[in-house]
């Protein structure tokens, strides 16, 4: 089955407004002809001048809360970030299961919600260091993708994107090799209602550059690529965006 490449950049807390409009209208401009699909995931402040000034680029959110709304300080509702333009949400990425403690259990609520509001969710997984090294990586995906998916039924399994993030390749310049990505990438697969699982996006994230793009990209079931720091640079992401042309 031909899965649509999708690939998205992840600015983190990085780029005021004024950076990240200039930005994403270059990037519009300089990857017109890639057959990719370009996400941005940016911060809040962000969404709506980005969507308004980059129609192609398909712009989101980095998180959410799980509840519709309410007295929750601080926080920001699937609704607000539909509102500001956002198309999708990253949920359960690693910086935010480490530095703010998120379990599956709340990810699986922020997942289900973000599915009612009609926000397609993007649920990063994958292991950390020590899992890696205690061959565990099987069983914390099954943990993972159990859990946060939970309730989650196969016709909206669909729609979503799963992003493998092994946490020991995250912003360390350690990536994973194309064959390790894609072994993670098929035991995903293998994971997903076989009704559904040729259809579901699975990125792949961790130290993506222009330098190991295309061979992820070039393996069965790596669909897509979540890119963290290159995507900050406009040269950088240009260049992994137009993979195809390299
Ligand atoms: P990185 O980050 O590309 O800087 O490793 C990836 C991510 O955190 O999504």
């Amino acid at each position: 089955m031909e899965r649509q490449t999708i690939i998205t950049g992840n600015w983190k807390m990085h780029k005021t407004v004024e950076e990240g409009v200039a930005f994403a209208k270059a990037l519009e401009e300089k990857t017109a002809k890639s057959k990719a699909l370009v996400y941005l995931a940016v911060p809040f402040t962000a969404i709506r001048p980005v969507a308004q000034a980059a129609a192609r680029i398909v712009v989101g959110g980095q998180n959410m809360n799980d509840a519709t709304e309410g007295a929750f300080t601080g926080e920001i509702a699937a609704f607000m970030l539909k509102d500001a333009g956002a198309k999708f949400v990253l949920l359960g990425h690693s910086e935010r299961r480490r530095y703010f403690n998120e379990s599956n259990a709340f990810i699986n609520r922020k997942v289900l919600r973000a599915f009612q509001e009609g926000l397609q969710p993007v649920l990063c997984v994958g292991e950390t260091l020590e899992e890696h090294q205690n061959n565990q990586r099987d069983d914390v995906l099954f943990r993972q993708l159990s859990e946060c998916l939970d309730g989650v039924s196969a016709e909206k399994m669909a729609t979503m994107i799963i992003a493998y993030e092994p946490v020991w390749a995250i912003g360390t310049d350690l990536t994973a090799t194309p064959e390790e990505a894609e072994s993670a990438h098929q035991y995903i697969r293998s994971l997903i209602d076989p009704e559904v699982a040729e259809a579901v996006t699975i990125q792949y994230g961790g130290s993506v550059k222009p330098k190991n793009a295309k061979t992820l990209l070039e393996m069965p079931n790596i669909d897509g690529l979540l890119v963290g720091g290159a995507s900050l640079n406009l040269d950088f992401f240009v260049e992994i965006v137009n993979y195809n042309t390299l």
